[in-house]
């Protein structure tokens, strides 16, 4: 019998090599397959980097304009799939309707399916949105990239430069990130050899939930709720008085403030009627942690990418019941990687526990 006790949440534990992304918690820091994220996306997009992260490894890994040319075909694919979509999404929210929209996806389908999932995803999301507000959806357009394609088949028509880059920027910035739960989901699905579509399916669902990319629509309530600087403080203690966690800030691996945060912050500085918003939520910012160092004293709490990532899609004019799903549009790059890595080189994934429960006689 095994013997040994792990934290339930495996916190530090290593369950595999990866080159894909590290987290260094105590530096503060994310490499994105040999680079800095902060740097990463100074040069390349959400192409760029999802050609980065599949490079050795599938279709199109290397080569950003194979990557944009295999997104824009599987837009127009995923497209025919949205009326069957439409109708089997009634009444679901937009991370609902993926979920719905990814398992109507045949793993038979002949396109390479890193690419279906991830120019699916956009189509799907933008249909989503647009259904909601009882418009019909906008067919995609193959000459554009995610980022510029998504927000046009979401408003209607194309969006200035500025929007079409704060977007493509934020999804390159959420791709990867180490071990987070749904990675880890798709890793654990990918190792039974059950497919990318499954694998990415069973990510999207852990990636829903509040304590992980389900985290910044509630900041955007805590804003509302909190309403001016002056009220922060006041609100603050009601909160740790009630036992609520602050959205947008704590990490599982960072000790410091997530680098993510500061990327997506000068993002939203670049976008227009932004300097009131953003200087409200940097006021906010300061108290809350304050409050985090005065009620949780002994937790390393900062910032998360979550926190900024509200402001940001706020700005984009992102509906805020859309941010979840809308990361996983981003996030779909990295499960993929994830899934050809565990595919490539790794075991099927079946860890044993401890059985505590009464024993026969
Ligand atoms: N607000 C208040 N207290 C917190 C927070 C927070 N945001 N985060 C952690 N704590 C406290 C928690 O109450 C506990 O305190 P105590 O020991 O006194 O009971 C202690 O810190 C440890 O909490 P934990 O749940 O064991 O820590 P964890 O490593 O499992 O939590 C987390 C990580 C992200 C789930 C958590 O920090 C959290 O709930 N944050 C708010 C939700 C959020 O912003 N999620 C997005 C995460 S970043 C995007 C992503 O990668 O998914």
């Amino acid at each position: 019998m095994l013997q040994t006790r792990v934290d339930s949440g495996l916190d530090g534990v290593i369950v595999a090599d990866t080159v894909m992304s590290e987290v260094d918690g105590e530096a503060g820091r994310l490499i994105v397959r040999g680079q800095a994220v902060e740097d990463l996306v100074r040069t390349r997009g959400f192409e760029g980097v999802a050609a980065l992260l599949w490079d050795g490894f599938a279709e199109g890994g290397g080569d950003e304009q194979a990557v944009r040319q295999g997104l824009a075909q599987a837009r127009v694919r995923a497209f025919a799939e949205v009326p069957k979509l439409l109708t089997a999404t009634r009444g679901l929210n937009p991370v609902e309707g993926l979920r719905v929209g990814l398992g109507m996806l045949a793993d038979s389908e002949p396109m390479p399916h890193h690419y279906l999932v991830c120019g699916a995803l956009p189509v799907f999301l933008a249909a989503l949105l647009r259904a909601a507000e009882a418009k019909s959806a906008l067919a995609p357009d193959p000459t554009l990239t995610t980022a510029q394609d998504l927000l046009r088949m979401i408003r209607g028509k194309r969006a200035d430069e500025v929007f079409e880059k704060g977007l493509d920027t934020y999804l390159a910035t959420v791709t990867d990130h180490g071990f987070n739960a749904s990675t880890f989901t798709a890793r654990v699905v990918a190792s039974t050899r059950a497919g990318l579509i499954s694998s990415v399916l069973a990510a999207l669902c852990a990636l829903k939930g509040p304590l992980h990319g389900g985290a910044p629509g509630p900041v955007l309530d805590m804003f509302d709720e909190i309403g001016t600087p002056e009220r922060a403080e006041a609100w603050l203690d009601d909160a740790f008085a009630k036992g609520t966690r602050l959205m947008g800030f704590g990490h599982r691996v960072y000790k410091k403030r997530d680098p993510r945060a500061d990327v997506l912050k000068n993002t939203v500085a670049t976008l227009p009627q932004t300097a009131g918003r953003l200087a409200f939520a940097v006021e906010v910012e300061r108290s809350a942690i304050a409050s985090l160092r005065r009620h949780k004293p002994k937790q390393r709490l900062d910032t998360n990418v979550e926190y900024y990532t509200a402001l940001l899609l706020e700005a984009l004019e992102v509906p805020r019941s859309a941010f979840t799903a809308l990361f996983a549009v981003g996030r779909a790059a990295g499960w993929c990687a994830h899934v050809f890595e565990q595919e490539k080189g790794g075991r099927l994934i079946r860890p044993q526990s401890t059985y505590v429960g009464p024993r026969p006689r």
